[in-house]
Protein backbone atom coordinates (compact mmCIF):
# COMPACT_ATOMS: atom_id res chain seq x y z
CA UNK A 1 0.00 0.00 0.00
CA UNK A 2 1.15 3.70 -1.06
CA UNK A 3 1.80 5.76 1.50
CA UNK A 4 -0.34 9.06 1.97
CA UNK A 5 0.21 12.33 1.74
CA UNK A 6 -2.53 15.22 2.70
CA UNK A 7 -2.09 18.10 0.17
CA UNK A 8 -3.35 21.91 0.95
CA UNK A 9 -5.46 22.04 -2.29
CA UNK A 10 -6.58 25.34 -4.09
CA UNK A 11 -8.00 24.11 -7.43
CA UNK A 12 -5.42 25.92 -9.40
CA UNK A 13 -2.74 24.78 -11.64
CA UNK A 14 0.35 24.50 -9.16
CA UNK A 15 -1.56 22.48 -6.69
CA UNK A 16 -3.24 20.40 -9.46
CA UNK A 17 0.28 19.59 -10.81
CA UNK A 18 1.37 18.58 -7.35
CA UNK A 19 -1.02 16.16 -6.94
CA UNK A 20 0.61 15.01 -10.10
CA UNK A 21 4.27 15.25 -9.48
CA UNK A 22 3.79 13.52 -5.65
CA UNK A 23 2.20 10.15 -7.59
CA UNK A 24 5.08 10.35 -10.07
CA UNK A 25 7.64 11.38 -8.09
CA UNK A 26 7.19 9.67 -4.56
CA UNK A 27 4.44 7.24 -5.76
CA UNK A 28 1.94 8.84 -2.62
CA UNK A 29 -1.59 8.52 -2.41
CA UNK A 30 -2.60 12.61 -2.52
CA UNK A 31 -5.37 13.48 -0.52
CA UNK A 32 -6.24 16.78 -1.63
CA UNK A 33 -7.72 19.15 0.82
CA UNK A 34 -9.40 21.95 0.18
CA UNK A 35 -10.40 24.87 2.71
CA UNK A 36 -13.17 27.01 2.72
CA UNK A 37 -11.91 30.01 5.01
CA UNK A 38 -14.61 32.36 3.44
CA UNK A 39 -12.96 33.05 -0.17
CA UNK A 40 -15.61 31.84 -2.08
CA UNK A 41 -15.85 29.85 -5.38
CA UNK A 42 -17.33 26.47 -6.31
CA UNK A 43 -15.77 23.72 -4.30
CA UNK A 44 -17.51 20.81 -6.03
CA UNK A 45 -15.51 21.78 -8.92
CA UNK A 46 -12.93 22.13 -6.74
CA UNK A 47 -13.11 18.90 -5.90
CA UNK A 48 -13.74 17.34 -9.31
CA UNK A 49 -10.13 18.88 -10.52
CA UNK A 50 -8.49 17.17 -7.95
CA UNK A 51 -10.13 14.21 -8.73
CA UNK A 52 -8.91 14.56 -12.57
CA UNK A 53 -5.46 15.47 -11.68
CA UNK A 54 -5.57 11.86 -9.94
CA UNK A 55 -6.06 12.30 -6.46
CA UNK A 56 -6.58 9.58 -4.08
CA UNK A 57 -9.56 11.56 -2.13
CA UNK A 58 -10.46 15.05 -2.61
CA UNK A 59 -12.01 16.62 0.82
CA UNK A 60 -13.09 19.66 1.24
CA UNK A 61 -13.76 21.42 4.68
CA UNK A 62 -15.62 24.53 5.71
CA UNK A 63 -13.74 26.12 7.82
CA UNK A 64 -15.34 29.71 8.67
CA UNK A 65 -16.91 29.40 11.71
CA UNK A 66 -13.70 28.12 13.37
CA UNK A 67 -11.82 30.23 11.53
CA UNK A 68 -13.97 33.50 12.56
CA UNK A 69 -13.97 32.48 16.47
CA UNK A 70 -11.20 30.87 17.15
CA UNK A 71 -8.35 32.68 14.73
CA UNK A 72 -9.96 35.82 13.40
CA UNK A 73 -11.40 36.65 16.86
CA UNK A 74 -8.49 36.67 19.17
CA UNK A 75 -6.71 38.55 16.45
CA UNK A 76 -9.52 41.26 16.42
CA UNK A 77 -9.49 41.46 20.53
CA UNK A 78 -5.49 42.16 19.70
CA UNK A 79 -6.45 44.72 17.11
CA UNK A 80 -3.59 42.48 15.47
CA UNK A 81 -1.99 44.78 12.70
CA UNK A 82 1.53 43.89 11.11
CA UNK A 83 3.53 46.94 10.81
CA UNK A 84 0.85 48.63 11.93
CA UNK A 85 -1.14 47.92 8.79
CA UNK A 86 -1.94 44.82 7.45
CA UNK A 87 -4.61 43.04 9.69
CA UNK A 88 -2.65 39.36 8.60
CA UNK A 89 -5.41 38.46 6.01
CA UNK A 90 -3.03 35.24 5.16
CA UNK A 91 -0.98 34.65 7.76
CA UNK A 92 -4.25 34.00 10.11
CA UNK A 93 -5.48 31.51 7.86
CA UNK A 94 -2.68 29.29 7.45
CA UNK A 95 -3.29 27.50 10.92
CA UNK A 96 -6.43 26.99 10.51
CA UNK A 97 -6.01 25.13 7.56
CA UNK A 98 -2.56 23.25 8.49
CA UNK A 99 -5.11 22.22 11.83
CA UNK A 100 -7.40 20.79 9.63
CA UNK A 101 -4.60 19.13 7.76
CA UNK A 102 -3.15 17.33 10.74
CA UNK A 103 -6.12 16.26 11.26
CA UNK A 104 -6.78 13.99 8.47
CA UNK A 105 -3.42 13.47 7.97
CA UNK A 106 -4.04 11.22 11.65
CA UNK A 107 -7.11 9.95 10.52
CA UNK A 108 -6.48 8.83 7.07
CA UNK A 109 -3.09 7.54 8.54
CA UNK A 110 -1.09 9.76 5.90
CA UNK A 111 2.75 10.06 6.90
CA UNK A 112 3.07 13.46 5.25
CA UNK A 113 1.44 17.03 4.04
CA UNK A 114 2.53 19.19 1.52
CA UNK A 115 1.71 22.61 0.30
CA UNK A 116 1.87 24.78 -2.86
CA UNK A 117 3.76 27.63 -1.55
CA UNK A 118 6.96 29.07 -3.46
CA UNK A 119 10.32 29.15 -1.73
CA UNK A 120 9.90 33.37 -1.40
CA UNK A 121 6.38 33.62 0.55
CA UNK A 122 5.38 33.80 4.33
CA UNK A 123 3.22 31.04 3.52
CA UNK A 124 5.46 28.11 3.47
CA UNK A 125 7.23 29.42 6.73
CA UNK A 126 3.36 29.65 8.16
CA UNK A 127 2.20 25.57 6.76
CA UNK A 128 5.67 23.99 8.21
CA UNK A 129 6.12 25.84 11.28
CA UNK A 130 2.27 25.19 11.78
CA UNK A 131 2.77 22.13 10.74
CA UNK A 132 5.51 20.55 13.20
CA UNK A 133 4.21 22.63 16.05
CA UNK A 134 1.03 20.21 15.56
CA UNK A 135 2.51 17.30 14.20
CA UNK A 136 6.25 17.24 14.48
CA UNK A 137 6.37 13.34 13.34
CA UNK A 138 4.71 14.24 9.73
CA UNK A 139 6.79 15.06 7.42
CA UNK A 140 6.53 18.14 4.93
CA UNK A 141 6.80 17.81 1.40
CA UNK A 142 6.84 21.69 -0.45
CA UNK A 143 6.32 20.53 -4.69
CA UNK A 144 6.40 23.85 -6.26
CA UNK A 145 9.35 25.19 -4.18
CA UNK A 146 11.12 22.19 -5.38
CA UNK A 147 10.33 21.26 -9.14
CA UNK A 148 11.49 24.56 -10.22
CA UNK A 149 8.85 24.45 -13.34
CA UNK A 150 7.45 27.91 -14.97
CA UNK A 151 3.45 27.90 -15.32
CA UNK A 152 3.67 26.82 -19.14
CA UNK A 153 5.90 24.34 -18.24
CA UNK A 154 3.14 23.18 -15.60
CA UNK A 155 0.63 23.27 -18.33
CA UNK A 156 2.59 21.19 -20.27
CA UNK A 157 3.60 18.60 -17.70
CA UNK A 158 0.06 18.15 -17.41
CA UNK A 159 -0.78 17.77 -21.08
CA UNK A 160 1.88 15.04 -21.47
CA UNK A 161 -0.41 13.43 -18.64
CA UNK A 162 -3.39 13.93 -20.14
CA UNK A 163 -4.67 15.78 -17.99
CA UNK A 164 -6.31 18.82 -19.76
CA UNK A 165 -6.44 21.46 -17.39
CA UNK A 166 -8.48 23.62 -18.77
CA UNK A 167 -6.66 27.21 -17.63
CA UNK A 168 -9.05 30.17 -16.89
CA UNK A 169 -8.02 33.67 -18.16
CA UNK A 170 -4.79 33.63 -16.02
CA UNK A 171 -4.75 36.83 -13.96
CA UNK A 172 -2.23 38.64 -13.80
CA UNK A 173 -1.74 39.11 -9.83
CA UNK A 174 -1.20 36.32 -7.40
CA UNK A 175 -4.30 36.76 -5.27
CA UNK A 176 -5.52 34.90 -1.71
CA UNK A 177 -8.35 35.69 -0.13
CA UNK A 178 -10.47 34.65 2.78
CA UNK A 179 -12.93 36.00 5.24
CA UNK A 180 -10.57 38.74 6.75
CA UNK A 181 -9.70 40.10 3.26
CA UNK A 182 -7.84 39.81 -0.07
CA UNK A 183 -3.84 40.27 -0.90
CA UNK A 184 -2.69 40.84 -4.07
CA UNK A 185 1.07 40.64 -5.31
CA UNK A 186 2.85 40.41 -8.83
CA UNK A 187 2.82 41.96 -11.84
CA UNK A 188 2.74 45.34 -12.24
CA UNK A 189 2.42 45.87 -8.37
CA UNK A 190 5.92 44.57 -8.13
CA UNK A 191 7.09 48.42 -9.43
CA UNK A 192 6.38 49.76 -6.01
CA UNK A 193 6.19 53.20 -7.94
CA UNK A 194 3.41 52.44 -9.81
CA UNK A 195 0.10 53.11 -9.16
CA UNK A 196 -2.61 50.08 -8.47
CA UNK A 197 -4.58 49.50 -11.35
CA UNK A 198 -8.01 49.40 -10.79
CA UNK A 199 -8.26 45.71 -11.76
CA UNK A 200 -6.78 44.82 -8.69
CA UNK A 201 -9.46 45.82 -6.60
CA UNK A 202 -13.01 43.61 -5.90
CA UNK A 203 -13.99 43.76 -2.25
CA UNK A 204 -13.28 48.01 -2.54
CA UNK A 205 -15.27 48.65 -5.96
CA UNK A 206 -17.17 52.52 -5.30
CA UNK A 207 -20.87 51.73 -5.74
CA UNK A 208 -22.22 53.63 -2.89
CA UNK A 209 -22.83 57.49 -3.66
CA UNK A 210 -25.12 58.47 -0.27
CA UNK A 211 -23.94 58.16 3.26
CA UNK A 212 -24.78 55.89 5.85
CA UNK A 213 -24.43 55.17 9.36
CA UNK A 214 -24.37 51.56 11.23
CA UNK A 215 -23.87 50.30 15.09
CA UNK A 216 -21.64 47.37 16.07
CA UNK A 217 -22.52 46.04 19.17
CA UNK A 218 -19.34 44.35 21.45
CA UNK A 219 -19.72 42.62 23.91
CA UNK A 220 -16.30 41.36 26.08
CA UNK A 221 -14.25 42.54 22.60
CA UNK A 222 -16.87 39.93 20.20
CA UNK A 223 -18.52 42.34 17.88
CA UNK A 224 -21.84 40.18 17.88
CA UNK A 225 -24.52 42.31 16.44
CA UNK A 226 -25.26 44.94 13.59
CA UNK A 227 -27.39 47.10 14.03
CA UNK A 228 -29.03 45.88 17.05
CA UNK A 229 -29.48 42.73 15.32
CA UNK A 230 -27.98 39.55 16.18
CA UNK A 231 -25.39 38.14 14.15
CA UNK A 232 -23.33 35.50 14.07
CA UNK A 233 -19.21 36.22 13.19
CA UNK A 234 -19.01 35.13 9.84
CA UNK A 235 -21.98 37.04 8.47
CA UNK A 236 -21.25 40.28 10.54
CA UNK A 237 -17.99 39.93 8.83
CA UNK A 238 -19.45 39.43 5.77
CA UNK A 239 -21.95 41.99 6.29
CA UNK A 240 -19.43 44.95 7.51
CA UNK A 241 -17.32 44.35 4.83
CA UNK A 242 -20.14 44.28 1.98
CA UNK A 243 -21.41 48.20 3.53
CA UNK A 244 -17.64 49.77 4.09
CA UNK A 245 -16.23 48.24 0.94
CA UNK A 246 -18.84 49.88 -1.06
CA UNK A 247 -17.43 53.22 -0.24
CA UNK A 248 -14.12 51.85 -1.48
CA UNK A 249 -12.51 51.62 2.44
CA UNK A 250 -10.26 49.05 3.11
CA UNK A 251 -7.01 49.79 0.37
CA UNK A 252 -3.54 49.33 1.82
CA UNK A 253 -0.70 49.48 -0.12
CA UNK A 254 2.63 49.25 1.41
CA UNK A 255 5.94 47.40 0.99
CA UNK A 256 6.30 44.63 3.81
CA UNK A 257 9.19 42.81 5.40
CA UNK A 258 8.96 39.42 4.47
CA UNK A 259 10.16 37.10 7.30
CA UNK A 260 12.29 35.36 4.44
CA UNK A 261 14.34 38.64 4.22
CA UNK A 262 12.36 40.08 1.09
CA UNK A 263 10.63 43.41 0.81
CA UNK A 264 7.46 43.19 -1.42
CA UNK A 265 4.89 45.71 -2.34
CA UNK A 266 1.59 44.85 -1.22
CA UNK A 267 -1.98 45.87 -2.15
CA UNK A 268 -4.63 44.67 0.13
CA UNK A 269 -8.22 45.08 0.63
CA UNK A 270 -9.21 44.49 3.85
CA UNK A 271 -12.42 46.29 4.55
CA UNK A 272 -14.17 44.20 7.01
CA UNK A 273 -10.91 43.53 9.00
CA UNK A 274 -9.80 47.36 9.33
CA UNK A 275 -13.69 48.53 9.72
CA UNK A 276 -14.02 45.80 12.73
CA UNK A 277 -10.11 47.21 14.16
CA UNK A 278 -11.15 50.34 13.96
CA UNK A 279 -14.49 49.75 15.97
CA UNK A 280 -12.34 47.72 18.82
CA UNK A 281 -9.91 50.10 19.41
CA UNK A 282 -12.31 53.12 19.63
CA UNK A 283 -14.48 51.26 21.75
CA UNK A 284 -11.32 50.59 24.13
CA UNK A 285 -10.55 53.97 24.20
CA UNK A 286 -13.46 54.36 26.63
CA UNK A 287 -13.79 50.97 28.56
CA UNK A 288 -9.72 50.83 29.09
CA UNK A 289 -7.82 51.96 31.74
CA UNK A 290 -4.58 54.09 30.69
CA UNK A 291 -2.26 51.71 31.92
CA UNK A 292 -3.83 48.35 30.89
CA UNK A 293 -4.16 50.36 27.14
CA UNK A 294 -0.96 51.14 26.45
CA UNK A 295 0.57 47.68 27.62
CA UNK A 296 -2.10 46.41 25.48
CA UNK A 297 -0.74 48.18 22.49
CA UNK A 298 3.10 47.36 23.18
CA UNK A 299 1.63 43.41 23.09
CA UNK A 300 -0.15 44.19 19.91
CA UNK A 301 2.63 44.77 17.97
CA UNK A 302 4.39 41.57 19.19
CA UNK A 303 1.50 39.68 18.45
CA UNK A 304 1.15 40.60 14.53
CA UNK A 305 4.86 39.85 14.31
CA UNK A 306 4.30 36.44 15.45
CA UNK A 307 0.84 35.53 13.70
CA UNK A 308 2.81 36.99 10.11
CA UNK A 309 5.95 34.72 11.48
CA UNK A 310 3.73 31.73 11.63
CA UNK A 311 4.16 31.02 15.26
CA UNK A 312 0.51 30.81 15.62
CA UNK A 313 0.83 27.03 17.52
CA UNK A 314 2.89 28.82 20.38
CA UNK A 315 3.02 29.42 23.36
CA UNK A 316 3.62 32.85 23.44
CA UNK A 317 0.71 33.21 21.51
CA UNK A 318 -1.40 31.55 24.18
CA UNK A 319 0.02 33.92 26.60
CA UNK A 320 -0.79 36.78 25.27
CA UNK A 321 -4.41 35.32 23.93
CA UNK A 322 -4.79 35.11 27.96
CA UNK A 323 -3.75 38.45 28.54
CA UNK A 324 -6.11 39.90 25.47
CA UNK A 325 -9.05 38.12 26.93
CA UNK A 326 -8.49 39.79 30.26
CA UNK A 327 -8.30 42.84 28.83
CA UNK A 328 -11.00 42.79 26.40
CA UNK A 329 -13.28 42.09 29.71
CA UNK A 330 -15.07 45.06 29.74
CA UNK A 331 -15.21 46.02 26.04
CA UNK A 332 -18.33 45.99 25.75
CA UNK A 333 -20.96 48.50 23.88
CA UNK A 334 -22.07 50.30 20.55
CA UNK A 335 -19.85 51.78 17.94
CA UNK A 336 -21.25 54.09 15.53
CA UNK A 337 -19.83 53.82 11.87
CA UNK A 338 -20.40 56.33 9.58
CA UNK A 339 -19.71 56.28 5.67
CA UNK A 340 -19.53 58.54 3.42
CA UNK A 341 -19.14 58.58 -0.12
CA UNK A 342 -15.76 59.44 -2.17
CA UNK A 343 -16.59 63.63 -3.32
CA UNK A 344 -16.87 63.77 -7.25
CA UNK A 345 -14.74 66.60 -8.76
CA UNK A 346 -16.26 68.38 -11.41
CA UNK A 347 -15.31 66.30 -14.47
CA UNK A 348 -16.88 63.14 -12.16
CA UNK A 349 -13.75 62.06 -11.42
CA UNK A 350 -13.33 59.91 -8.28
CA UNK A 351 -11.50 62.15 -5.82
CA UNK A 352 -9.57 61.08 -2.30
CA UNK A 353 -9.70 61.63 0.78
CA UNK A 354 -6.75 62.96 2.20
CA UNK A 355 -6.97 62.31 5.87
CA UNK A 356 -5.41 59.03 6.08
CA UNK A 357 -8.43 56.90 5.85
CA UNK A 358 -7.96 53.78 3.87
CA UNK A 359 -9.47 53.96 0.23
CA UNK A 360 -11.54 56.90 -1.44
CA UNK A 361 -14.64 56.56 1.01
CA UNK A 362 -14.61 57.72 4.37
CA UNK A 363 -15.62 55.13 6.87
CA UNK A 364 -14.92 57.00 10.67
CA UNK A 365 -16.16 55.86 14.17
CA UNK A 366 -19.08 58.96 14.82
CA UNK A 367 -20.10 57.67 18.30
CA UNK A 368 -19.36 55.31 21.04
CA UNK A 369 -21.09 54.43 24.32
CA UNK A 370 -20.49 51.56 27.00
CA UNK A 371 -21.78 50.65 30.39
CA UNK A 372 -18.15 50.25 31.37
CA UNK A 373 -17.47 53.83 29.93
CA UNK A 374 -14.74 55.55 31.90
CA UNK A 375 -15.47 58.90 30.37
CA UNK A 376 -16.43 60.47 33.21
CA UNK A 377 -18.64 63.96 31.76
CA UNK A 378 -18.40 65.63 35.06
CA UNK A 379 -14.77 64.90 34.87
CA UNK A 380 -14.03 66.08 31.22
CA UNK A 381 -16.48 68.91 30.95
CA UNK A 382 -15.41 72.90 30.48
CA UNK A 383 -18.78 73.75 31.08
CA UNK A 384 -21.26 74.33 34.64
CA UNK A 385 -21.37 70.61 35.34
CA UNK A 386 -17.82 70.37 36.15
CA UNK A 387 -16.83 68.60 39.47
CA UNK A 388 -13.14 68.53 38.72
CA UNK A 389 -10.90 69.52 41.67
CA UNK A 390 -8.86 72.07 40.29
CA UNK A 391 -7.12 72.67 43.26
CA UNK A 392 -5.74 69.27 43.10
CA UNK A 393 -4.13 70.28 40.23
CA UNK A 394 -1.40 72.39 41.62
CA UNK A 395 0.27 70.14 43.79
CA UNK A 396 0.24 67.28 41.37
CA UNK A 397 2.08 68.97 38.60
CA UNK A 398 4.33 70.49 40.96
CA UNK A 399 5.85 66.64 41.79
CA UNK A 400 5.66 65.55 38.39
CA UNK A 401 7.82 68.12 37.36
CA UNK A 402 10.11 68.64 40.49
CA UNK A 403 12.71 66.38 39.00
CA UNK A 404 13.32 68.21 36.00
CA UNK A 405 12.94 71.66 38.27
CA UNK A 406 15.98 70.25 40.25
CA UNK A 407 17.95 69.11 37.32
CA UNK A 408 17.54 72.45 35.63
CA UNK A 409 18.84 74.65 38.97
CA UNK A 410 21.73 72.11 39.36
CA UNK A 411 22.24 72.92 35.27
CA UNK A 412 25.91 74.30 34.80
N1 LIG B 1 2.19 39.23 2.04
C1 LIG B 1 1.05 38.67 2.66
C2 LIG B 1 1.45 37.77 3.79
O1 LIG B 1 2.54 37.33 3.82
C3 LIG B 1 0.13 38.01 1.68
C4 LIG B 1 0.58 36.71 1.11
C5 LIG B 1 -0.39 36.32 0.07
N2 LIG B 1 -0.16 35.03 -0.45
C6 LIG B 1 -0.35 34.72 -1.73
N3 LIG B 1 -0.24 33.49 -2.06
N4 LIG B 1 -0.65 35.62 -2.64
O2 LIG B 1 0.69 37.51 4.66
Amino acid sequence: MADKIVLAYSGGLDTSAAIVWLKDKFGYDVIAMAADVGQGGDFDAVRERAIKAGAYDAIVVDCRQEYASEYILPALKANALYEGRYPLVSALSRPVIVRHMVEIARSSGAVAVAHGCTGKGNDQVRFEVSTSSLAPELEIVAPVRSWGMTREQCIEYLADRDINFEVTKSSPYSIDDNLWGRAIECGVLEDPWITPPDDVYELTKISATEPTEFVITFSEGVPVEFDGKDMTLVDLISKVGQVVGSYGYGRLDMVENRRVGIKSREVYECPASLALIMAHQDLESITSERDLMHEKMRLEIRYGELVYDGLWFSPLRESLDAFMNESNRRVSGKVRIRCEAPGRTSGGVLGNTSDGTPGPGKVFVAGRQSPYSLYAHELATYGDKDSFRHQDSEGFVKLWGLGLRTWAQRSP
